[in-house]
């Protein structure tokens, strides 16, 4: 079964409230999407795996530990999931990136695949998919889906802001994948917008509205 992790630190909180906020603005938004990122990051990598290595400090030699095991691959949901990558890179530097763009039709709320580039050895590695908004979770459940149909086994979903009804459906389609947010918000509105929410993330990253 799958686990909901809520990470909701109060410097994370604290983001999210600006981000929130109608009158912030895109520079602002981004930054601090960014800066929840790595944060989250945190979590989200805390159980890989170590292996001890010998190292030569300036006064003595020492087992030391690093991060071993299964490469990560990062694949953001585009567009918005775009300004999750960033935070994350600058806590696993060497993460490749995959990208999946999907859109949701503004009629039907059904998501529409439009594109779908992920590096050669994905199967092997462990795939964090991001994406700010968790609302109906059509979107990332065709993504884990995609995954899932090139072979990937451990894959783990981080968003910002989820609906009870896309972590359910989440759940209940992949129980086999672990869902990090930082808030599950209280309901969705007759257009599928997660309310309270933060409105449209895509937009309000890229200024497009
Ligand atoms: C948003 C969001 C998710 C999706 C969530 O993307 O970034 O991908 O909607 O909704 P769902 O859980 O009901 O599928 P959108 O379709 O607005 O595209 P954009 O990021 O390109 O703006
Ligand atoms: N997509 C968004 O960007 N916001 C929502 O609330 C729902 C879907």
């Amino acid at each position: 079964m799958s686990q909901l992790h809520i990470i909701d630190h109060p410097m994370i909180r604290h983001k999210l409230t600006i981000m929130r906020d109608r009158n912030t603005g895109s520079k602002d938004f981004r930054e601090l999407l960014n800066e929840i990122s790595l944060l989250m990051g945190y979590e989200v990598t805390r159980d890989l795996p170590l292996e001890d290595v010998e190292i030569e400090t300036p006064l003595c030699r020492m087992t030391a530990q690093k991060v071993s095991g299964r490469k990560l691959a990062i694949v953001p949901i585009l567009r918005a999931g775009l300004g999750m990558v960033d935070g994350l890179r600058t806590l696993v530097p060497v993460a490749k990136v995959g990208h999946i763009g999907l859109y949701r039709d503004e009629n039907t709320h059904q998501p529409v695949v439009y594109y779908c580039k992920l590096p050669e050895d994905i199967g092997r590695r462990l795939v964090i998919i991001t994406d700010p908004m968790l609302a109906t979770g059509g979107s990332a459940c065709d993504a884990i889906d995609m995954l899932k149909e090139k072979g990937c086994t451990n894959i783990r979903l981080m968003c910002l802001v989820a609906a009870p009804d896309g972590v359910e459906r989440v759940m209940s389609a992949h129980p086999d994948v672990d869902i990090y947010v930082a808030s599950v918000d209280d309901h969705l509105n007759s257009d599928a917008y997660i309310v309270p929410g933060l409105g449209d993330a895509g937009d309000r990253i890229f200024g497009t509205k």
